[in-house]
């Protein structure tokens, strides 16, 4: 292992628990001894520089990196093609762009050197406990890995959640994908916790018991388990809820954005995931909302609806569901797509299926999601299956309400309400786009083709 930081240590602890000898080297020496602290007991060792580390391994050798993505990876990538010899393997555990993981796949293959670009998820402890893993590149060079993989993945219901992604990048395809979905589903629970906040003045302690609630139905997941663990947290310095105390401005480090551009490169459509990562980008111009906050009245909080405050709830719970299946809806139609265009051979059951355990958007719809693809392996939509449209329709009354409180409130919904106007359009048969196709016509002689007959028309004389 290159890179011994949490991510990385933790991995070669899961990896050296699961009874393979592992070695690992950082440019810091100080995180070889604490591998060597962690791990005592286990087959682990801390190499000081690249050569030693190199010596320590039995040839073929694999070498996995897990250091920060961009140039540093291709830093150290660029010292190992020294080192290393025809027939060792190079596998990128980081978040890396695809694009970069095809150039040094193609650029290894010239020196003789195989290389795999694998996706991780489940963060520091998902590493240690038994992350999900997405691996991509050659069917052979992954199989050489297979076992070691499968050990230190996590199972559900001991299935390990790993699978062969596909070839060259299709690994860090998946990965960003799956990040991009996170993006969404982190902006939707953020949604659903102003509105109880703020619109339904409920204190953070009643709202975790909503979300430790909701973690019990339909809606199990870990982020909706994680978001009741975080507002029940007490911040030490003035006894608030630390959630309160921590400013609103988002970092990102770039994978949901990634994913946004790509979506817009290969024309499909998903604006829930645009909507978070737009959502984080206003909430780091902290100093810009703050002037012009000062310049605008957004109106009242809405009334209750009869009912009171559980029949909002519910609703809310059911509006969170709809915008949930509406993110893993365009992120699995943008990897149907990406899998056609790169040729990459996923197959999007065994995609849901690894997602299901060790993941940050695992949940309990995956199995939904699962079932849906191994009855249609090539459904081009998650909304066209009988089940998850079903279940679609049953919360779609309640989530255009919610999508209303938001409207009529100063509380910003911008990913429940892309994910339900996204719903909406793609299922309507008659868009105007009618009115475009004139307009386009009109100024630009674009020509339109026309509903009655075949052809392609023009209006001379609009
Ligand atoms: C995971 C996470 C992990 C990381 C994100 C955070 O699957 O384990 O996605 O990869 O925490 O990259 O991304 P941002 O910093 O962009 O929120």
């Amino acid at each position: 292992m290159v890179g011994l930081g949490t991510m990385g240590r933790n991995l070669l602890l899961n990896v050296a628990e699961n009874g393979f000898g592992a070695a690992g080297y950082d440019l810091d020496v100080r995180k070889g001894a604490l591998l060597l602290e962690e791990g005592r007991g286990l087959d682990v060792s801390a190499a000081e520089n690249l050569p030693a580390l190199l010596s320590q391994l039995a040839t073929p050798r694999t070498i996995m990196l897990l250091v920060p993505a961009g140039g540093i990876t291709d830093t150290v990538i660029e010292e190992l093609t020294v080192l290393c010899e025809p027939g060792d393997l190079i596998i990128d555990g980081g978040n890396s762009h695809y694009l970069d993981t095809d150039r040094r796949e193609a650029y290894l293959a010239t020196k003789g050197l195989g290389f795999l670009g694998v996706g991780i998820s489940g963060g520091e402890k998902g590493a240690r406990t038994g992350p999900s893993i997405m691996p991509g590149g050659r069917r052979e060079l992954y199989q050489r890995v297979e076992p070691l993989f499968r050990a230190i993945a996590a199972k559900v219901h001991d299935e390990p959640c790993v699978a062969y992604m596909g070839t060259r990048s299709a690994g860090h395809f998946v990965k960003m994908v799956h990040n991009g979905i996170e993006y969404a589903m982190m902006q939707i629970l953020a949604e659903a916790f102003d509105l109880m906040n703020r619109a339904f003045r409920m204190p953070y302690e009643r709202i975790a018991r909503v979300f430790a609630d909701w973690n019990n139905r339909e809606l199990e997941s870990y982020l909706v388990e994680i978001s009741a663990a975080v507002l029940m947290k007490e911040d030490y310095i003035t006894g608030q809820p630390v959630v309160e105390m921590i400013l609103d401005t988002a970092g990102q480090k770039g994978t949901g954005g990634w994913t946004s551009r790509s979506a817009l490169d290969l024309g499909v459509a998903i604006p829930t995931i645009d909507a978070a990562v737009t959502m984080r980008q206003i909430s780091a111009q902290k100093h810009l909302r703050r002037m012009t906050a000062e310049r605008f009245d957004l109106g009242d909080m809405p009334r209750m609806r009869d009912g009171g405050l559980d029949e909002n709830l519910r609703e809310l719970e059911a509006a969170v569901r709809g915008a949930f299946i509406a993110s893993y809806a365009q992120g699995m139609t943008l990897l149907q797509v990406a899998s056609q265009e790169f040729e990459y051979g996923l197959n999007l059951a065994e995609i849901a299926r690894i997602w299901r355990g060790g993941c940050i958007i695992r949940s309990a719809l995956l199995t939904d999601i699962r079932e849906a693809f191994e009855a249609q392996p090539d459904l081009p939509t998650l909304m066209l299956d009988p089940d998850l449209s079903r279940q679609i329709g049953d919360v779609l009354e309640d989530w255009r309400y919610v999508t209303t409180q938001f409207v009529e409130s100063p509380v910003p919904g911008m990913a429940i309400a892309s994910a339900l106007f996204y719903t909406k359009a793609a299922a309507t048969e008659r868009l105007p786009a009618n009115l475009i196709q004139a307009q386009r016509d009109y100024f630009g002689a674009h020509t339109y083709q026309r509903t009655d007959k075949d052809g392609v028309f023009h209006t001379d004389d609009w």
